[in-house]
């Protein structure tokens, strides 16, 4: 062995046990800003072990997101993070062929069946319907603060950052009332297939809520084709393109991915975003005194604390990125948490700036996957804040933030406060 060799393989080591940090420790969960930097500053380009490269700079991860030599590919390899559990792989792929009866959703598909499912599906979800909701959205979002106001303190997830998206999104989709709370738990418990530290139980307990909500949806669509409604489903059902329509499957995962991509992100928002306010508290002053800073706010706080940290991809053909070979097949992981505070791309990246107007961060992702949702979650995100600005002339922690033990999906338990309405 060189000495060139020696050090690369010493680089190696100290970048996965960065990885398993962040990844495996309270400490990574807590707080993954510093081991973010640690990793960029070693290897931006890291190759772990498994021979899975994480990307830690907002260029590398735009790139590869916009580059359709990466994709999804065969997604049962498994993430190859190191020091994970070889079982829960297997678990995983097992699960994989129990449900190959039902189509995949457009985050795991590739062209040419993601081309035409999302352009099945974006005739369906318009800008204009997003639009057309502002005026609901805004009033659900008063309607949640005041429910806040009115208690003056308790959990600000429980009392606004669940109910309102999923009000919202209900609402879109064409789901009743009546059922949106037991969604709370079943997409919560479902989304932890695309955790890549779920235990081999909480794969088991999410595939029993993933089943429960498929049934659920079953039964909904079979109810909209019989009697059509002003709603998404509806459309999603009656959409045709050049002779083409979604089967009454890819209706039902689509209408869940959406559903689901809806809400769970959303409550990270809120909770992410209260939360960096309640910490900066000149940058909540800031806000609070000056409206017109919604937008610049809203984007900083999908920046400073992104709802979702990473996504995977896979080479489907030789490739490479920042010079570096990239072997077909090879798992690709974009860090967007880490991008998004890259200071070559971000000036001062950690400091909480809700005036900040440097283009939007690497939240929604990029490329053929850029979240279907964006325009949604930021009109949420802009009436939200709106309301507790207008309502709250102060709001203060009222106990410990306590953070989730996920990786991907980041967000908190719980977002204990005590507001004094104006
Ligand atoms: C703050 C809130 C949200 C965040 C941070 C977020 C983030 C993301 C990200 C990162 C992706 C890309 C995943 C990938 O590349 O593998 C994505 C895809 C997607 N999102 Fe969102 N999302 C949010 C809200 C929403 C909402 C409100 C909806 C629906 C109404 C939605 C629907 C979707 C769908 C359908 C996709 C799949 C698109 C595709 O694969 O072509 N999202 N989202």
């Amino acid at each position: 062995m060189t000495a060139v060799d020696d050090h690369a393989s010493d680089v190696q080591q100290q970048g996965d046990g960065v990885l398993a940090d962040l990844f495996f420790t309270p400490e990574g969960i807590a707080d993954p800003a510093p081991l973010y930097h640690r990793l960029r500053e070693l290897a931006p380009v890291h190759r772990s072990g498994t021979g899975t490269i994480f990307l830690t700079r907002f260029d590398d991860c735009n790139e590869v997101l916009r580059d359709n030599r990466f994709g999804n590919g065969d997604s049962n390899e498994g993430l190859g993070l190191p020091s994970a559990d070889p079982a829960t792989d297997e678990f995983r792929r097992d699960q994989r062929r129990r449900m190959a009866d039902r189509p995949q959703s457009l985050l795991f598909l590739d062209p040419p069946d993601h081309t035409r499912q999302r352009r099945l599906v974006s005739r369906a979800f318009t800008p204009r319907r997003v639009e057309k909701m502002r005026g609901t959205i805004a009033a659900l979002a008063r309607r949640y603060v005041d429910d806040l106001a009115e208690a003056g303190e308790g959990d600000l997830l429980d009392l606004v950052g669940f109910p309102f998206p999923v009000s919202v999104i209900g609402a879109l989709v064409g789901v009743p009332e009546a059922d949106w709370p037991r969604f709370r738990s079943l997409i919560t418990r479902g989304a932890v297939g695309i955790e890549p530290t779920a235990s081999i139980e909480e794969l088991r307990d999410g595939e029993q809520a993933n089943t429960e909500t498929w049934e659920y949806f079953v039964d909904l669509v079979a109810e909209r084709r019989a009697r059509p409604q002003d709603d998404l489903l509806s459309d999603l059902i009656r959409v045709e393109e050049e002779g083409d329509q979604l089967s009454e499957a890819e209706v039902i995962v689509v209408a869940i991915l959406i559903f689901a991509a809806g809400f769970e992100t959303t409550t990270n928002l809120i909770g992410n975003g209260t939360a960096a306010l309640l910490r900066n508290p000149t940058e909540m002053a800031r806000l609070w005194s000056d409206e017109t800073l919604l937008p610049t706010a809203v984007e900083e706080m999908l920046r400073w604390d992104s709802p979702v940290q990473f996504d995977v991809r896979r080479a489907l053909q030789p490739a490479e990125v920042a010079g570096e070979p990239v072997g077909e097949g090879t798992a690709v992981v974009t860090l967007l948490g880490a991008a998004n505070r890259d200071p070559s791309h971000f000036s001062d990246p950690d400091r909480f700036d809700v005036g900040r107007d440097e283009g939007p961060p690497l939240s929604f992702a990029a490329g053929i996957h850029y979240c279907l949702g964006a325009n949604l979650a930021r009109a949420e995100g802009q009436e939200v804040f709106r309301a507790m600005r207008d309502r709250f002339r102060t709001i203060e922690l009222a106990g410990a933030l306590v953070q989730r033990p996920r990786t991907t999906l980041r967000g908190y338990e719980a977002v204990p406060v005590r507001v004094t309405p104006r």
